[in-house]
């Protein structure tokens, strides 16, 4: 019987198990893992005045009878440009609606909020509840929620939009439908529903029936937490988390938005977490340290803290500083990946 030696090596195996669709656990280089979590995304500041340049010229050439949104997104310099997201779980985009014009009704499996920062006479009509907005309001569009914009204005509106699009995207859940009829009609007013929560809550209300959180309200409350110094809090200012009213839960699944108050001459100290948060500067200025960068910001600027980067604001001016944030904590949180060091 005739019997060749045959002498085995690690590339031949390599080789043959890619054939076979196999490949070995030596090829991910898993020995080399770093002990903290790393990211891609990179800490960015978007200037106010370049996106509101862009806006603008986007409403000169860009109709919405042809386009289903006019919306300029902010692209992370660390991330594949192609995919267009300003972080690795969220995207953050601004929408701009001219007075007349309607965006049309739709759904997606991304879930979305809206931070309004300029124009009064538009509204988001949510499954057929019509939210009015104006500066400060936060407007959400939960999964699969109906949802068109229309401006009855005189003036443009133009509104922030965060969505969890780039998770949505990499669970491979994506998926869009148009509604009907370009625009829902109209059945109940947020007002309606915003009358029926508060310290008491009617019995029954569905979850999904919460949408709206004015400006009228969130702001004297941010203002009333600041006469209480103990709820200052050493890494954040005077916070206030916009929580789900009926479950006391986050903002929505994957996406926890919160507003901050820095005082005047206000130094936080600095700490890091696995969550992602991205800041939109409502009113002042002042600076957040990154790592080893700063960003100098002001009013309508937008920056990312990533993911387990030291960072600490500061306020040296004399008026208070006003920042909205979104933060994938929620998502994190029932991953169980979420952790925070001082
Ligand atoms: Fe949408
Ligand atoms: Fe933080």
């Amino acid at each position: 019987m005739n019997q060749t030696a045959h002498i085995d090596s690690v590339e031949q195996l390599d080789q043959d198990m890619a054939g076979k669709n196999l490949s070995g656990y030596w090829r991910l280089g898993m020995e080399g893992l770093p002990n903290h979590p790393v990211t891609a995304v990179q800490p960015c500041l978007w200037k106010w005045q370049d996106v509101y340049d862009s806006l603008v010229r986007a409403g000169e050439v860009i109709s919405l009878e042809n386009s289903e949104r006019r919306v300029v997104r902010l692209v992370n310099p660390g991330l594949d440009r192609k995919h267009a997201f300003a972080t690795h779980t969220i995207q953050v985009s601004f929408q701009y609606v001219k007075p007349g014009e309607n965006a049309r009704a739709h759904r997606h499996t991304p879930a979305a909020l809206r931070f309004v920062i300029q124009g009064n006479g538009a509204y988001t009509t949510v499954n057929g509840q019509q939210c009015v907005m104006e500066p400060g309001d936060l407007i959400l569009t939960p999964k699969l929620t109906w949802h068109d914009h229309s401006n009855d204005g005189g003036a443009p509106i133009v509104w922030l939009d965060g969505l969890d699009f780039p998770l949505v995207t990499a669970l491979h859940q994506v998926m869009q439908e148009r509604f009907s009829e370009r625009r829902q009609s109209i059945e109940k007013s947020s007002e309606a529903v915003m009358g029926q929560l508060g310290n008491s809550v009617r019995h029954g209300l569905p979850l999904a029936e919460f949408f709206h959180y004015k400006w009228r309200d969130t702001e004297p409350a941010l203002r009333a937490l600041t006469k209480t110094p103990a709820a200052r809090d050493r890494f954040d200012g005077y916070l206030l988390e916009f929580r789900n009213p009926v479950t006391g839960g986050p903002t929505m699944t994957t996406i926890q938005c919160a507003v901050q108050l820095l005082p005047a001459k206000e130094e936080t100290h600095s700490h890091r977490h696995t969550s992602t948060v991205m800041y939109h500067v409502f009113c002042g200025q002042g600076t957040t340290e990154i790592g080893e960068q700063r960003f100098n910001w002001q009013k309508g600027d937008t920056f990312v803290v990533p993911l387990w980067h030291p960072h600490r604001h500061l306020n040296s001016s004399s008026d208070d500083a006003i920042l909205f944030s979104m933060s994938d904590a929620p998502a994190l949180k029932a991953l169980d990946l979420y952790r925070e060091e001082i």
